[in-house]
């Protein structure tokens, strides 16, 4: 490792996040990365990665895009006042305009925030302060972020253990069971529904078709909101603009979207709360009310600048089409090299957002496995083998946070037909050097086995 690479090792070991650094040792996923650019990542060696992760969606142009570079140079050039809080900003105007167009129908209102929780947040105290009431549904295995309040509306006992108990009346039901979502919508306790339109750390889950239409006029008809959650499936990663303005839900009319993530370009942090104009003047439209919500630096110029030019990009080189077109390439190819492969059980997704579940359990090598262990192996060690080998072979690709047993791609939406042909190979390769589990078991073992005798070192 060069120099400069301990130093930040040493660096962010003992000043950031000591327990990463070690996990990260466990298995030999230690790398320092220092550049990146359009859709690879360099790290200190001198290596280049393809993105299949992106920052989990985050960077829709790949990295350092020149007209996302160019716009905000330009922005401080411009000596802008960055903040809003003695008057309009002009850049969170324009910024809130271009979100608005895009969204279309009755979203009319853009809160910004910093981030995807604080976006997620947005909804949910807009949908208490609209409604008046008190309780909130959600969906297994969802993720919303990891404030208080969006924990609150997440069943991940790991993630919410600690800091419990969290707020009171929230509920879940199953992802894409409409009857389960009426049962509960008809209590009348709920003052939002809040729902991805593809679990995406859920393992890239998507729903039956129609469903989140059928979701809409559900909330309609109880009164509570739809409070969309498009924070990793927004701005064009599944092939739409927005993924409930995709194929099969058009009829959907949210209250509310969530969007985060892309929106800032991979560069910088912005989260918007998209709002229909009667809910937000029930809940903040009183001069005593207008400042319930908001941040100090949400809808900053610097990052208002990042996705103005962010939306820009994705209409001037037709990304949104290119992930649809580029999306259906990667699954259907992955799914045909993959096709039989024991270990396998599904390739699926929509646009560049795709999962390829590990599985069955019941192969032959992981039958021979007691059960307990089984779970283990087939739930959580078998995806993260396989990433590492993937990080090995040059493309960083991670398992899904809330479902390891599936390797979620989501990579830049600027991905080319050559990055298609790589992704496709080089998972294909890896994936038949792991074709029998006693093998990888054995191969996994020795490697923990030796990075232990290091004392899990990075790397
Ligand atoms: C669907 C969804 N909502 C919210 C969030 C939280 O976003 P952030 O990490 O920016 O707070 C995430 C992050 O992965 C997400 O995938």
């Amino acid at each position: 490792m060069t120099p400069d690479a301990r130093e930040t090792v040493d660096a962010y070991a003992r000043h950031v996040n000591p327990a990463f650094m070690r996990l990260l040792g466990v298995l030999g996923y230690g790398r320092v990365f220092t550049r990146a650019e359009g859709n690879h990542v360099f790290d200190a060696e001198g290596r280049r990665y393809l993105d299949l992760l992106a920052a989990f969606g985050a960077c829709p142009l790949g990295h350092n895009h020149p007209a996302l570079r160019a716009a905000l140079l330009a922005c401080f050039d411009a000596s802008p006042l960055f903040f809003s809080h003695v008057g309009p900003s002009p850049s969170a105007a324009r910024c809130a305009q271009m979100l608005v167009e895009r969204a279309g129908g009755d979203l009319s209102i853009c809160l910004f925030s910093n981030g995807g929780a604080e976006a997620v947040e947005a909804g949910l105290k807009l949908a208490r302060a609209a409604t008046g009431r008190p309780g909130f549904l959600s969906c297994h295995g969802a993720y919303h972020g990891l404030g208080l309040g969006t924990l609150s509306v997440m069943d991940d006992t790991r993630l919410r253990g600690p800091f419990e108990p969290l707020l009171p009346g929230c509920e879940t039901v199953r992802f894409g069971d409409v009857a389960a979502l009426d049962a509960a919508l008809r209590t009348k306790r709920h003052a939002a529904f809040v729902v991805e339109p593809i679990l995406g750390e859920g393992g890239a889950v998507l729903p039956p078709p129609g469903y989140l239409a059928e979701a809409g006029a559900l909330c309609r008809k109880y009164g509570t909101l739809l409070v969309l959650d498009e924070v990793q499936t927004g701005l064009g990663r599944t092939g739409a603009m927005f993924a409930f303005q995709g194929a099969g839900d058009e009829r959907c009319t949210p209250d509310v979207v969530c969007l985060a993530k892309a929106l800032g370009g991979g560069a910088l942090p912005i989260g918007a709360t998209l709002v229909r104009p009667e809910w937000h003047r029930k809940a903040y439209g009183t001069m005593d009310r207008f400042d319930l919500h908001g941040a100090t630096f949400a809808g900053n110029a610097l990052s208002c600048a990042a996705a103005c030019a962010t939306l820009s990009v994705i209409d001037a080189e037709g990304l949104v089409a290119a992930a649809a077109r580029r999306g259906e390439a990667l699954r259907d190819g992955l799914a045909q090299r993959l096709a039989g492969h024991p270990l396998v059980r599904e390739v699926r997704g929509r646009g560049l957002m795709i999962g390829v579940e590990l599985g069955p359990v019941d192969a032959a090598g992981l039958a021979r496995l007691a059960a307990p262990l089984r779970a283990v192996v087939s739930e959580k060690l078998l995806g993260q083998w396989i990433a590492l080998r993937l990080l090995e072979s040059g493309v960083i690709a991670q398992p899904a946070s809330q479902a390891w047993d599936v390797l979620k791609l989501t990579p830049p939406l600027t991905l080319t037909d050559t990055d298609v042909v790589t992704a496709i190979d080089t998972l294909g390769q890896v994936f038949d050097a792991c074709r029998d589990v006693s093998s990888v078991l054995a191969a996994a073992a020795a490697r923990i086995g030796r990075n232990a005798l290091r004392g899990f070192a990075f790397p």
